[in-house]
């Protein structure tokens, strides 16, 4: 005896049952099948749910579309994420289409745990609330079709262009839980990310730089700050591109993340990682779009860009110089790159309708490192003269010196003698790795006597 294989029976048990039921007993079916987890059958699209809740048939709908990068989207999101809320008891949320759920997505603002914005969806806004007429929105954050756009009635169109640009505005305002931030961008998954840069104060009084050139860094701020609103009212642009260069450790990291300082709130900061600056340095400019005033970081560009190869091609040089050219027909973006050696730097790179200013930083003197001395180790109140010591460390970056104190304290606790500062010193023991001949001069020929020290 062969029972009948379970499988074609059990079908033909439920077409018959299908087929005999009423339509009541099919939707009863259906709506159970949902719940065992089938896939939602009754999913519509964003057209259909539109012309449905608007009213209106297809040939009659309007799309007023913004595409963004991913950042732009999820602040979008966020802002129609207050509007959902504003207006909870009347909106209704519907499917993005291809069957799928509405999904949230995430936004990150630093501190705490990041917001909930709307990733995927479509949302019907009834007359009277985002506008006189009904609306709906329809964003969508999957990569490959960032949108946010606005159906309406073709009669309604206008009032949809106002309502877009009207949120795009309000992205620049302080709605905006990243305006006025400290940012990083990256890449990920080849696709830029930013995200709140977890704190950074960089203080002026923290970095020992010789008068002169803190005058130019001011005059670099004024166009941001004191001198915007004249520089615009003249016609004269307040877009400045700054390139900070010099040896490696005397402090240009240090200088830009004190700009970033003093410039945040008014402005928002993107500290681009090199390889967001190698891969996605447009998209980096087109995220600077959502941020009102900001300032875009370059750091060591050049690891990045470098001389063009022999056939003269250098794609990420030619993507960075279209991206900066690009960018200086917009107001309120400033550009601060740093690098090593602006000699390795493409000319083209450096012409100065590029970068308006370049500051060099120099070697800091034995004045520079004295007072980088006294400000890391004033506090322990030592018998230490730091005028000898900075003598001492010729030749020596800020970085070399703050090296020698680190390794000086881990040695030696909060206790120890101008001597055995100097033995550090002169021992290399500070240096985590030979840093492409970078040397504090060779050990003096014990030039400082012992009867000299202070502490002797
Ligand atoms: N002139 C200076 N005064 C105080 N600290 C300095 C100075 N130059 C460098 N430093 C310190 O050395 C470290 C490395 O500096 P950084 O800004 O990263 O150098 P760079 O970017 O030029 O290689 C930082 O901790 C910085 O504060
Ligand atoms: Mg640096």
């Amino acid at each position: 005896m062969h029972a009948p294989s379970a499988g074609p029976r059990a079908a033909a048990t439920i077409d018959a049952i299908l087929a005999a039921a009423s339509d009541e007993t099919r939707e009863t079916l259906r709506v159970l099948g949902e719940l065992l987890g089938n896939e939602p059958t009754t999913a519509i699209s964003p057209t259909q749910f539109a012309t449905r809740h608007l009213g209106v048939d297809s040939t009659q709908l309007a799309a007023t579309k913004y595409v963004g990068p991913t950042t732009s989207l999820a602040v979008l999101g966020h802002l129609l994420r207050l509007e959902l809320d504003r207006h909870a008891p009347q909106v209704v949320i519907g499917s993005p289409g291809d069957g799928q759920p509405p999904t949230w997505s995430q936004l990150d603002v630093g501190a705490g745990e990041p917001l909930p914005v709307p990733g995927r969806m479509i949302v019907f806004f009834p007359a009277g609330t985002l506008a006189d007429a009904p609306l709906c929105i329809l964003i969508n954050d999957r990569h490959w079709e960032r949108e946010f756009t606005i159906l309406s009635a073709a009669a309604a169109k206008e009032a949809a262009e106002r309502l877009l640009a009207d949120f795009r505005g309000r992205m620049k305002s302080s709605l905006n839980p990243l305006r006025g931030r400290v940012l990083e961008a990256r890449v990920d998954d080849g696709s830029l990310r930013i995200g709140v840069s977890p704190g950074l104060a960089a203080e002026r009084a923290g970095l020992m730089l010789p008068g002169p050139l803190w005058a130019e860094v001011d005059v670099f701020l004024a166009s941001a700050t004191t001198r915007r609103d004249l520089l615009r009212s003249l016609g004269l642009g307040t877009n400045r591109g700054l390139l900070v260069a010099g040896p490696p450790g005397v402090g240009k990291t240090h200088l830009v993340r004190v700009i970033a300082a003093e410039l945040a709130g008014s402005y928002t900061t993107i500290l681009a990682d090199a390889n967001s600056m190698r891969h996605t340095i447009a998209d980096l400019y087109a995220e600077s779009d959502t941020f009102g005033p900001t300032l875009v970081v370059l750091d060591d560009i050049d690891l990045v860009l470098g001389h063009r190869d022999g056939s003269g091609h250098n794609s990420s040089l030619a993507d960075f110089l279209s991206a900066l050219d690009g960018v200086r027909q917009r107001e309120d973006i400033l550009t601060v790159a740093t690098t090593n050696d602006p000699g390795s730097l493409d000319p083209a790179a450096q012409r100065s309708n590029r970068f308006d200013t370049v500051l060099t930083l120099p070697m800091p003197d034995a004045a520079c490192r004295a007072r980088i001395l006294e400000r890391h180790l004033g506090p322990l109140g030592l018998a230490i003269n730091f005028t000898d010591v900075a003598e001492a460390l010729e030749a020596a970056s800020g970085a070399d010196v703050k090296e020698v104190i680190r390794r000086t304290v881990l040695e030696h606790g909060e206790s120890f003698t101008q001597d055995q500062l100097l033995d550090i010193a002169d021992s290399g023991r500070w240096q985590a790795a030979v840093d492409r001949g970078r040397y504090l001069a060779p050990p003096p020929p014990r030039r400082r006597s012992r009867a000299k020290g202070v502490d002797a």
